[in-house]
């Protein structure tokens, strides 16, 4: 018998849309349909994958396609279309032209697929997530971006480094603002079920919040041409599991506040529970003072942006 999956656009079909493509694939996670203004790219990269099937033996397919009617009726969108950043810019920069870019994508594939949940990648996704909630009429659940999930694997990632640990032996999390405002949470992580505070000394810790909020400059400065993107599938792809399997599990997700840490109308990364009707429950950590502070700071920001925003 052949198994049904549930169907995922995926609007971009450059770094960050072909490897979110290619990891929903290898784990059998949905159909794909890879959806770019470059219609050669994205047919290419998926006949390409479609090769690539006769060696991994994926059950799902993917189509690569211009045409939003292709799109019609997914599980899911989500949007990685429009510029990275380059050396030197800030992922502020982008705002205008991916403004622009995501503006049309969400006019052109929501009457399609009106019941999908959104996935917010574009950067800045804080910024555009809060724009996208301001210009559609979608329930608040179904409309996330993704950031602190990857902010996340990062913090982890360089706790490993300084302790040992293996990931999965590390329990830690960032929220805010996807950028140099973020918040990692030391004081909340633990390695071993030990708090990182006791394990670390004050030089190592400061090293470890450097390296999870420069670690994306860090790779568009290597890159020289583009930004991250294993990372960025990858975290794409848990949230996407975690809301098409209507798991409940809890991941730092853009979601949007309507009073939690005191914060309103406003969408910002915090850790939310995600299932199939998008963000079931948002979790209230006991920040410390400062933190809260810093969240705080980051919706402000975020919504100052915002109201920047050209709308041409
Ligand atoms: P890329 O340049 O490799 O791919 C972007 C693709 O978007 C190109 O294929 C381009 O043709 C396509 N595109 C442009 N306008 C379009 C439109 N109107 N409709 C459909 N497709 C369109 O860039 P990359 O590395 O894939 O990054 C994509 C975006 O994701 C950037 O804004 C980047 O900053 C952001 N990003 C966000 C992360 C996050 O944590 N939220 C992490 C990594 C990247
Ligand atoms: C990153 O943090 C570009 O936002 C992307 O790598």
């Amino acid at each position: 018998m052949t198994q049904s999956y549930p169907k995922v656009t995926v609007v971009g079909a450059g770094n960050v849309g072909a490897s979110t493509a290619l990891l929903l694939l290898l784990k059998n996670i949905a159909n794909v349909v890879m959806i770019d203004v470059a219609e050669g790219v994205a047919k290419g990269k998926a006949l390409d994958l479609m090769h690539m099937r006769s060696n991994e033996l994926f059950g799902p397919s993917i189509i690569g396609t211009s045409d939003y009617l292709d799109t019609a009726n997914s599980n899911l969108v989500v949007i990685t279309a429009g510029l990275p950043r380059k050396p030197g810019m800030t992922r502020e920069d982008l705002i205008d032209i991916n403004a622009s870019i995501v503006r049309s994508v969400l006019e052109a594939a929501l009457p399609v697929s009106p019941e999908a949940c959104y996935l917010i990648v574009t950067n800045p996704l804080d910024v555009l997530t809060n724009m996208a909630a301001q210009l559609v009429d979608l329930p608040p659940a179904r409309l996330i971006g993704m950031g602190g999930v990857l902010d996340t694997s990062r913090f982890v990632y360089a706790i490993a480094r300084e302790t040992g640990a293996s990931p999965s032996e590390i329990d830690a999390l960032v929220i805010g603002a996807h950028g140099e405002a973020m918040v990692p949470l030391p004081s909340l992580a633990t390695v071993r079920g030990e708090p990182l505070l006791e394990l670390v000394d004050e030089a190592a810790l400061d090293r470890i919040v450097e390296a999870t909020v420069q670690g994306g400059a860090e790779i568009v400065r290597l890159l020289e041409t583009g930004s991250a993107f294993y990372a960025p599938a990858s975290s794409n792809v848990k949230m996407i599991e975690a809301i098409l399997g209507d798991t409940g599990a809890v991941y730092s997700s853009c979601a949007r506040l309507q009073g939690e840490y005191g914060i309103s109308d406003v969408s910002l990364c915090v850790p939310a529970a995600l299932g199939k009707s998008g963000v079931l429950k948002i979790e209230e950590l006991k920040l410390s003072e400062n933190e809260l502070l810093q969240l705080q700071a980051s919706a402000q920001s975020v919504k100052e942006q915002v109201s920047r925003i050209k709308n041409d």
